[in-house]
């Protein structure tokens, strides 16, 4: 007897890794802290004793290459899970700086139909890794009586960071990253990114 599993609903995370990631960052790192300097005290949002940026890297030139990328990489997502063509991909980004002992609170992004996170300076795996809860709300009503959690029991799961890499997940998926307990300062980009249809022209 065999006995196959099929997986209804899975929920993704895509992540790809920057061939060019030394250069890329050496140059993003720097305009990440330029940002900073420029405004000291940030957003407060889920970071908890980190820096944030406002959600505004998009409309800035010092960012234009990272930019073109998340939405060059929603882009091929949204293709390979047949969206529809001539879509206009709209996007926010921001800044997030994680000196050692910041983390950020669980949370999710509303109205977007991909989130996401760019690695660009960090000790992994020290520096906290970000992690999922399991969006099958219902599931939490039991835990499975599991040796080890499976792709199937587990209840959350945790993605190391590496600088260069992206991941990018649905919006509605709840997140958070870990403490920095690395001694140095974790820096990256998160950003929204929606999807919609042109509006006809005239
Ligand atoms: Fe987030």
């Amino acid at each position: 007897m065999q006995i196959q599993p099929r997986a209804l609903f899975p929920t993704y995370v895509w992540t790809t890794l920057f061939d060019d990631r030394e250069a890329f960052n050496a140059k993003l790192v720097q305009a990440c802290y330029a940002l900073r300097d420029q405004d000291p005290r940030g957003v407060a949002n889920t970071n908890v004793r980190g820096w944030q940026s406002p959600n505004t890297l998009q409309g800035l030139e010092a960012f234009a290459d990272i930019n073109l990328r998340i939405v060059q990489v929603c882009q091929r997502i949204a293709e390979s899970q047949k969206f529809m063509p001539n879509l206009v991909f709209q996007h926010q980004a921001w800044v997030n700086i994680n000196p050692p002992g910041a983390s950020n609170k669980i949370h999710y992004h509303a109205n977007c139909h991909f989130s996401g996170i760019y690695y660009i300076s960090l000790k992994a795996p020290e520096c906290g890794s970000i992690f999922f809860r399991d969006p099958r709300v219902a599931s939490r009503m039991l835990t499975y009586p599991a040796t080890e959690p499976t792709d199937f029991t587990t209840e959350e799961v945790r993605l190391a960071p590496e600088a260069g890499r992206m991941y990018v997940f649905p919006g509605w998926l709840e997140h958070g990253v870990e403490e920095n307990l690395s001694g140095e300062d974790r820096v990256s980009i998160a950003f929204n990114v929606l999807a919609s249809p042109r509006l006809p022209a005239g």
